[in-house]
């Protein structure tokens, strides 16, 4: 049985949580490794809601083992809110059920306020963050001044730590116009929050290799999507991690041929928060449909989600930089009901034809794009489990999808149900 990565091919909120919690089913250990709690992951058990941010969406499931790698990011205050948020779903997260790496970086207060202050400032360019700090605790990690998981086991080393991080963020601070922070005042906080963040920091790169020999089943879980790749997104609208499907190794601690199998989690139509290009946008009804039959509102920051068609030529380029073997199509039930539906095939650039779309903000806005229509279904897909439950044109349109992306579709998710999903292929299959 091969470990699958389950990784974002879009802009984010493709479904990567629903089918995360439904693959674990086959999993024993589920890894975040990379991004922190600006992701939102929704899931949906037999009626209950689950909203989660920076646990894996293994953990809802009993018998998981969660673990968040080195690659992310861990705002240790927002964690404890989420576990107790959970508690009172009656899901218990323990030392039993989840490790943190020693490594992975802190986002501190610092972080998310410097990330407010650049998006509320008119100077430089706004992003349109969560403002939760991600950008800054990742520039921090590159800087060599992060402060870490494993500094809160030890936290009599936290003041030199503090203090040279702080050096480098009362300066920007003061030219915000923003008060200083003052060292003793951070690692007194620090201390309050450790010992209910220690117990659950580990190796986790050797509780993984373990784990492979062991022959347990691991599910790498992605968070945000390739566009929102630092290298290969949207740049520099993007978020501040790799996203791709090589992260899974890195951001856990495991080599490249630990992953046997990467799943690419895509949207049937296109969604995206925050600024930055976005060619099949719509502004109208179309549009208005789409995010109302998706519910399409940010699950962190409640912002409404844009939206617009099916950009196969994006996905295709995302696929092949991601290295996905095969995609979960989700969301195919919002589509219900539509005549006619469009899926972008190319673009147009200064009356120049593109089959892929070109790096620089610039050319990504002028990006017009180029459209084939297809015929609508009637029928309903909400909750369809098999194949033969599809309307004729909805199979249709996943088989157009699967010829311009040039992959094939392993699964096809029908609603926000856990179980309403259709299995084409098993991603732990060998
Ligand atoms: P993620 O960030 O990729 O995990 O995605 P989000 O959870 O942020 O956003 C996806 C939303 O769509 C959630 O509210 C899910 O409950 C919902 N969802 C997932 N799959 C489907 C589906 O196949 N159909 C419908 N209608 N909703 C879905
Ligand atoms: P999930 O895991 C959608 C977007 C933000 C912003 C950009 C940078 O739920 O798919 P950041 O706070 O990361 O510095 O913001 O990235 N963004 C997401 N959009 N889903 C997400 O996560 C996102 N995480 C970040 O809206 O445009
Ligand atoms: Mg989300």
């Amino acid at each position: 049985m091969a470990d699958v990565a389950v990784i974002g091919v879009q802009w984010g909120d493709e479904g990567k949580g629903k089918i995360v919690d439904w693959l674990s089913a086959r999993a024993d250990i589920v890894v975040r490794f990379q991004g922190g709690h600006n992701a939102g992951h929704t899931l949906v058990i037999g009626g209950n809601v689950y909203k989660l941010s920076l646990l894996p969406s293994g953990v809802v499931r009993e018998g998981r083992l969660g673990a968040i790698g080195s690659g992310v990011v861990v705002d240790p205050w927002a964690l404890v809110a989420e576990i107790a948020r959970l508690k009172d779903q009656g899901v218990s997260i323990t030392p039993d059920n989840l490790a943190i790496a020693e490594n992975a970086t802190l986002i501190l207060p610092v972080h998310s306020e410097i990330d407010a202050m650049r998006e509320t400032s008119n100077a430089g360019v706004r992003i349109g963050t969560t403002k939760r700090g991600i950008g800054p605790a990742y520039e921090d990690r590159a800087g060599r001044r992060a402060i870490r998981a494993g500094d809160l086991v030890h936290v009599e080393t936290l003041g030199p730590k503090v203090e040279n991080l702080l050096t480098h963020h009362n300066a920007l601070r003061r030219g915000f116009g923003a008060a200083e922070v003052d060292g003793g005042a951070l690692v007194q906080k620090l201390k309050e929050i450790a010992p209910q963040i220690a117990p659950f920091v580990k190796p986790v790169w050797r509780l993984l290799d373990e784990a492979r020999k062991a022959r347990k089943q691991i599910l790498f879980e992605g968070a945000q999507g390739v566009l929102l790749d630092v290298d290969h997104g949207t740049y520099p609208y993007v978020t501040s991690s790799n996203t791709v499907a090589g992260q899974a190794a890195t951001g856990s601690g495991l080599g490249p041929r630990a992953i046997g199998y990467v799943l690419g989690i895509v949207k049937a139509y296109t969604t995206r928060v925050g600024e930055g290009p976005f060619p099949t946008e719509l502004d109208d009804a179309n549009g208005a449909r789409l995010g109302e039959r998706g519910h399409e509102f940010g699950t962190v920051t409640g912002r409404k989600r844009r939206c617009g068609w099916f950009d196969a030529c994006l996905v295709r380029q995302s696929l092949k930089v991601a290295g996905v073997d095969g995609i979960a199509l989700t969301k195919l039930d919002v589509l219900d009901g539509f005549e006619q539906l469009k899926v972008c095939v190319g673009y147009e650039i200064d009356g120049e034809q593109f089959d892929y779309l070109p790096a620089g903000a610039e050319m990504q806005r002028a990006a017009k794009p180029v459209y084939e229509t297809m015929a609508g279904w009637k029928g309903s897909t909400l909750g369809a489990r098999s194949w033969a439950d599809l309307p004729a044109e909805a199979v249709k349109y996943v088989r157009r999808i699967e010829e311009l992306v040039e992959t094939p579709v392993a699964l096809v998710s029908t609603s926000p149900e856990r179980d309403d999903v259709i299995l084409m292929r098993d991603p732990f299959q060998d």
